[in-house]
């Protein structure tokens, strides 16, 4: 449903996004990740089509982005990350409004605001003027009005900046749902842990250039520097570290207080031989489990790769 081949962005003479090739599929929920000036915003303008490629190929629903920029706004929904809401109006006099402007009839316009300010727990609020809204609550009525025309495509630059935690499930919850309907969901922030649990697949962009990108699961499996195991050995892990020491799948052992650390290289076979030989020693063992390397880590990793 999104896809750019070779996507370059310049800003007169300074490339702000290099060589991008991306492919989000329909239900698909994808998180750009990246700090402040990654690039993130230019991606996703050049999608929403208000920012030319310089070069590259870029097709949202199979239309090319240049070329077919208003078969892409029938199926395109934008947030911006600074999206207004009007001050004055009242949230569905807003909404409303929009639903005019996307041509929604006016038979279907009541249902179909009413839909959206569900869909982000916003009816209640619905004769509440813009000014008095708090900023998470203006994110959930912009997310409602990017909704209103049933888009299949959703670009949103950083959504969850300013919402509450509680309101971060729901988020997550809205995503799910609309990428489970079949849509694509783009959605980008500076924060890995703010969107691991909610997309499908990751982007990690630095100084314009994707760095890595893929399954979490992947990227998790293939960043693992190391595997440890921990066990808890209270009383005797000085002697069970060495008597780990060589066994098959064991790289390297060393021990703090109770607990041994293993490097371990082995099958699961192999850690499961690990554990019947340790207790076999007849010294207490009251843990043994593999270190679980998360998205946090993939952040420390990235950080600590030289960018050429
Ligand atoms: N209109 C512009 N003119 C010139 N340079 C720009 C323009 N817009 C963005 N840039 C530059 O392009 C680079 C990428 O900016 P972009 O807004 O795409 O980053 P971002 O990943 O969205 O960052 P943030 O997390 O701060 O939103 C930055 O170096 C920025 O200074
Ligand atoms: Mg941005």
């Amino acid at each position: 449903m999104i896809q750019t081949n070779d996507l370059r962005v310049d800003y007169d003479g300074f490339t702000a996004v290099h060589d991008l090739s991306l492919e989000i599929p329909a239900g698909q929920v994808f998180g750009l990740i990246g700090p402040n000036g990654a690039g993130k915003t230019s991606t996703i303008r050049v999608l929403a089509t208000l920012q030319q490629p310089t070069y590259g190929d870029v097709r949202v629903g199979g239309f090319d982005v240049a070329d077919q920029a208003d078969q892409v706004h029938q199926i395109l929904g934008y947030m911006p990350d600074l999206a207004p809401v009007y001050d004055d109006l009242k949230v569905w006099e807003m909404l409303d409004m929009f639903a005019s402007a996307h041509g929604v009839p006016r038979s279907e316009r009541r249902r179909r605001v009413n839909e959206c300010l569900d869909m982000v727990s916003m009816n209640e609020k619905r004769g509440v003027k813009g000014k008095a809204l708090s900023r998470g609550m203006m994110q959930r009525v912009v997310l409602a009005k990017t909704l209103l025309h049933q888009p299949k495509v959703l670009l949103l630059d950083e959504p969850a900046s300013g919402v509450d935690p509680v309101a971060r499930i729901e988020f997550r919850r809205i995503l799910r749902r609309l990428a489970d309907e079949g849509r694509s969901v783009l959605v980008s922030s500076h924060i890995l842990t703010e969107l691991a649990d909610m997309c499908d697949a990751i982007g990690v962009m630095r100084e314009g250039r994707m760095i890595v990108h893929g399954k979490i699961d992947d990227i998790v499996q293939k960043m693992q520097p190391k595997r440890i195991v921990e066990i808890d050995c209270p009383g005797h892990a000085a002697s069970a570290a060495a008597q780990l020491h060589g066994r098959p799948g064991v790289v390297a052992t060393s021990h703090e207080g109770d607990t041994v650390l293993v490097e371990f290289s082995g099958d699961r076979n192999e850690l499961s031989r690990l554990l019947t030989f340790l207790v076999g020693g007849g010294g207490a063992v009251t843990r043994f489990v593999e270190k679980r390397f998360g998205v946090e880590d993939i952040m420390l990793e990235l950080d600590g790769m030289e960018m050429t």
